[in-house]
């Protein structure tokens, strides 16, 4: 795997979106050693200025050429943007770092979690490297420490992710949706007898409105009644712990949250598990912090997968039971891909 030079240009794609913004802000947070920040999003943004820290940068818009003289893309693109340019800028010269989902499970780009599985950067054969999705990402620091004490044999996941997973548009949508209930008279009687979802316009970012609402599907559906999002969670969460025969099945829904997203989780494990031992094992794992209520608004702006309610089954002794809640923009996408970044600096 090449490695960066000390002091590389860093070029953002997707600056104006959800992550993006959060990206630049983590970048001048953490004094990434940039010698240059440069913001790239669609023609739709031309001429627009983000802020890096307090100085305002002119974004450039996705062309031939963007990438000349970049050492460093960080990709927050739609997944077919992402698929067209990584390998334009990869040719380019650059490494890229991509948050979407058209590279994660190819064979020739490691999907990584540094915490867990950084060992995976010597395969970028491609110069390409993904991030995983924000809920596996929450996910996997807790069970990845977990695996390494008590052996994972089998995880049932339920996520409950926020507006913000969606994008720009799904926290416009949950936001116009709050705006217009709360400038109701008597919405909470619209609410309780059904009337409210008449008082709504039609969702586009959800199937369902999400305002006060808890829709149980997220992502788009597949043939086999799973959803993208919980096919995501099962084969990524196979491919960054190595386990590709892991038992795993996920239920991902929407909640009216903007960041943060939670899962509950209960795993099975090869040896039996004691309550005690596995509370040590996640106070000392990297990248997790041990709570007694890992709410979503606790995580948001944060960078730890918050744990908590840990227990272990009642009937199983196996088996535990717990709660995560991780910023989805931060964790779950920017810091994970910037991680990503540093470990690639030279040491
Ligand atoms: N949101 C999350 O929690 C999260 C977590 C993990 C991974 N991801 C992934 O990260 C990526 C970005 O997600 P997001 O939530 O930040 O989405 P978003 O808020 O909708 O932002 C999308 C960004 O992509 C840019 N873009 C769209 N089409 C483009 C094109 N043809 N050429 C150049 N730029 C283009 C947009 O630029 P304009 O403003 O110019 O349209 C915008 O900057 C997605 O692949 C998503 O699946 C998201």
């Amino acid at each position: 795997m090449r490695r960066l030079p000390a002091r590389p240009v860093v070029a953002v794609v997707g600056a104006t979106g959800v992550v993006g913004r959060v990206m630049l802000d983590i970048l001048h947070e953490r004094a990434f050693p940039a010698a240059e920040v440069v913001p790239v999003a669609s023609a739709r943004s031309a001429g627009r200025l983000v802020a890096y820290g307090d100085v305002p940068l002119p974004v450039k818009v996705l062309d031939e050429g963007v990438f000349d003289g970049v050492d460093l893309v960080l990709l927050d693109t739609p997944d077919d943007v992402a698929r067209t340019w990584a390998p334009v800028a990869a040719a380019a010269g650059a490494i890229v770092v991509d948050n979407s989902a058209a590279w994660r499970m190819d064979d020739d780009v490691p999907l990584v979690c540094p915490e867990v599985n950084a060992a995976a950067l010597e395969g970028a054969v491609k110069g390409i490297v993904a991030s995983p999705n924000c809920t596996t990402l929450g996910v996997v620091l807790p069970l990845g420490a977990l695996h390494l004490r008590f052996g994972l044999e089998k995880v049932v996941v339920s996520s409950y992710q926020s507006a913000s997973g969606a994008g720009r548009g799904g926290v416009e949508e949950l936001s116009d949706q709050v705006a217009k209930l709360a400038g109701e008279p008597g919405a909470v009687e619209a609410l309780a007898s059904g009337r409210a979802r008449h008082l709504l316009p039609a969702p586009s970012a959800f199937p369902a409105p999400l305002a006060y609402n808890v829709v149980p599907r997220a992502g788009s559906l597949k043939d086999n009644g799973y959803t993208s999002e919980e096919l995501k969670l099962v084969a990524e969460t196979r491919k960054i712990m190595g386990l590709p025969g892991l038992a795993l099945t996920a239920t991902c829904v929407r909640v009216p949250t903007v960041v943060g997203h939670g899962a509950s989780v209960w795993a099975r494990f090869a040896a039996e598990v004691d309550l005690e031992e596995a509370l040590a094992c996640l106070a000392g794992a990297p990248g997790v912090e041990l709570v007694d209520l890992p709410t979503p608004q606790l995580s948001a702006g944060r960078d730890p997968s918050f744990v908590g309610r840990v227990r272990t089954d009642l009937s199983d002794r196996h088996a535990l039971c717990f709660f995560c809640a991780c910023d989805n923009l931060r964790k779950g996408a920017a810091l994970n891909a910037i991680q990503i970044a540093e470990h690639l600096l030279p040491t």
